[in-house]
């Protein structure tokens, strides 16, 4: 009994899905620490575990089965207490507390045959160790598009960029996520300088059939593709890439930009020496200062630039330090622009430096630039 109330483990939750030959359960394990370990048992194992295990290890066990439950509590002395029972119930879920379960958008049931092409799960379904981050990420990340594409939703179709997409874990994710689950016509473009993971990606959506989702080898800055997006997504483009990112979104005359940078070292290399001294002086304290700034001057140079622009943590910070993310939607009514550029100015003068998106985009006399083979509706071309 020494295991009970396991002091790093929270909770298991244990979920049967299927039916039939292929019933399955999955087995999630929450951490104290934030992680979670996931498993696809056959009922045989998740039944021997409710059963036999569990009491060893958790004081409380209840099951739930349609509209029958049964709890099972180990008393300190270690005496077990029943109460309940589950003759007749036919699926069980089992919990050894009552918390909700996570909702996540993207679960290896719904999302597979990507997920395990991606690397992100194994044959069976269960979550790669190594991956379980990310997975948590990609899954935060969607539920950011899922609260800023309401007015997406009267479009025909949506076009979608995720710029510096990389291993395009994410890319996948928010194509299946338009296509799928809110069922547009989605066509979704993947950008990177790295030819080898666009070769990949390429492949793999190729070889899955997603329809709309290609991938192409270029530097952001360069990208011009045929039609402005409705929304450009990027998950940690490193230091100016985020630059380069938010930039071309501005002139493509994205609708929706989100943007989570990471590795703002910029703004720390071009401050002015003399200018902020009693911060500079300790490295750790002038890269998070900078971090900062560099977001802060980053949402305003894009509301200076016609987008009311919010900024939040998409995901627990102690899952990552990069977890800023930069919300910007296109303002059409969007206020003049003069105090948000007293604002820039103060601020440069302070650092005795520039941000480096302010090179990439004139202001202040920048608008949002409509560039004229735009069709504003790609359905009206
Ligand atoms: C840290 S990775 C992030 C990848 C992916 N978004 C993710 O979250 O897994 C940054 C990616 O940005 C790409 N990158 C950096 N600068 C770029 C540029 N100017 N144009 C296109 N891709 C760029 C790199 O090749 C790299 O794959």
């Amino acid at each position: 009994m020494s295991k009970l109330c396991d002091k790093n483990i929270k909770k298991t939750v244990i979920t049967f899905f299927g039916d039939g030959e292929g019933l399955k359960a999955k087995s999630e394990t929450f951490m104290r620490d934030g992680k979670c370990i996931q498993k696809i048992l056959t009922p045989d194992d998740a039944l021997d575990f409710i059963t036999s295990k569990a009491p060893d290890i958790y004081r409380q066990t209840d099951v739930f089965a349609g509209n029958k439950t049964l709890s099972l509590l180990i008393s300190s002395k270690g005496v077990p207490h029943i109460t309940g029972s589950l003759e007749g119930a036919k699926t069980a879920v089992y919990e050894d507390s009552p918390d909700k379960k996570k909702n996540y958008i993207l679960t290896p049931e719904n999302g597979s045959d990507f997920l395990f092409a991606l690397g992100i799960t194994d044959r069976t379904g269960r979550i790669h160790d190594k991956k379980q981050a990310k997975y948590r990420q990609i899954n935060k990340f969607l539920e950011q598009i899922e609260a800023v594409c309401p007015p997406l939703m009267q479009k025909d179709s949506i076009f979608m960029l995720d710029l510096c997409c990389g291993k395009s874990y994410l890319t996948f994710a928010a194509h299946w996520y338009f296509q799928t689950v809110l069922k547009k016509k989605t066509v979704t473009v993947g950008v990177d300088l790295k030819p080898d993971v666009i070769e990949t990606c390429t492949g793999i959506s190729r070889k899955l059939g997603m329809e709309g989702l290609s991938f192409v080898c270029m530097n952001v800055s360069e990208y011009k593709p045929e039609f402005h997006p409705d929304i450009v997504i990027s998950l940690h483009a490193c230091d100016i890439a985020t630059d380069y990112v938010l930039s071309s979104a501005v002139n493509l005359g994205a609708e929706i930009i989100l943007s989570t940078p990471c590795c703002q070292h910029q703004l720390g290399r071009d401050m002015k020496p003399g200018n902020l001294d009693f911060i500079s002086r300790y490295p750790i304290l002038k890269q998070k200062f900078a971090s900062v700034v560099t977001d802060a001057l980053r949402a305003l140079i894009l509301e200076i630039n016609g987008y009311s622009v919010t900024v939040c943590e998409f995901t627990d910070p102690e899952e990552t330090p990069k977890n800023i993310m930069i919300r910007a939607v296109k303002n059409r009514s969007a206020r003049p622009v003069a105090d948000k550029m007293q604002m820039l100015k103060e601020a440069e003068t302070l650092l005795g430096a520039e941000p480096f998106l302010r090179t990439l985009l004139p202001v202040p006399d920048a608008k949002p630039l409509v560039l004229p083979n735009y069709p504003t509706e790609r359905n009206k071309k």
